[in-house]
């Protein structure tokens, strides 16, 4: 693989004395889309945490771009340039759709830019959040926070982007758009990692996958080469 943009290596995280990941390790190439799956409880949310700085693990590593970046605050591992897309959206509701583009922009600095957004540029991608500037987000439809929550991670400018479920929730059309979204955030040459739990969504995106069993690893390959074996994806998955 060419260079990493992103590293989990042996990381075991815990909730008090609940041990939730088990030595995950895995590894997104840069410019690539790494789609993580598992049933809900696997720990695919725990990982982004971990890798976000939100929840420091007890063992093992992670790295940005070659960087190590274990148990940084996450101000400090934002500023290498990862964003995340909470599960949930959790965008401000109380404010309009423009506020939470703004106080989300992370810094002016340009040494540790590593894109170009702004609430322009990101009204641009998302035509319906323009129109909708000056409302409370608390009024925007499901689909609308979801876009309203990708324009937040991209107004840290960062170059590897996280999401967290994006499709929770959502009407398959709107389900179509965010996907049509991701792609191209793909083709600016953000590294991306996409969490969901259902296979169908990711197959036809990602180029890599990883599914979470139990807190562990239990697939890593290409989105390529699992199609083509077609393992039994039900045993980590179950119905889909
Ligand atoms: N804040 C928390 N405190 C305690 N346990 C948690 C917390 N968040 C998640 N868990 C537990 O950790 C495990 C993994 O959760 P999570 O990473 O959210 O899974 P997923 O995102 O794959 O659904 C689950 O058993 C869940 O109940
Ligand atoms: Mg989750």
């Amino acid at each position: 693989m060419a260079n990493s943009a992103l590293v989990l290596s042996g990381i075991d995280a815990y909730y008090g004395d609940s041990h939730v990941l088990q030595k995950v390790s895995f590894e997104l190439g840069e410019g690539r889309l790494l789609g993580l799956l598992g049933r809900n409880g696997a720990g695919k949310s725990t990982c982004m945490n971990v890798s976000v700085g939100l929840l420091p693990p007890r063992a093992g590593v992670v790295e940005v771009f070659g960087t190590p970046v274990t148990r940084l605050p996450p101000e400090q591992i934002a500023a290498r340039g990862v964003a995340l897309v909470p599960q949930g959206r959790r965008v401000f509701k109380s404010l309009t759709v423009r506020e939470n583009l703004i106080v989300a922009a992370r810094d002016k600095d340009a040494a540790t830019r590593h894109a170009n957004w702004n609430a322009a540029t990101v009204f641009a991608m998302f035509p319906r959040l323009a129109e909708r500037a000056n409302q409370l987000s608390a009024h925007l439809s499901g689909g609308e926070q979801q876009m309203l929550a990708i324009g937040r991670a991209l107004m840290a400018n960062p170059r590897v982007l996280l999401m967290d479920e994006p499709s929770e929730g959502l009407a398959p059309q709107i389900v179509a758009e965010v996907m049509t979204t991701i792609r191209k955030l793909k083709e600016s040459g953000l590294s991306i990692v996409l969490v969901e739990q259902s296979p169908k969504l990711v197959f036809d995106i990602a180029d890599d996958i990883v599914i979470l069993n139990s807190g562990r690893v239990a697939v890593v390959s290409t989105a390529a080469a699992l199609k083509n074996d077609g393992v039994d994806l039900r045993q980590h998955l179950g119905v889909f």
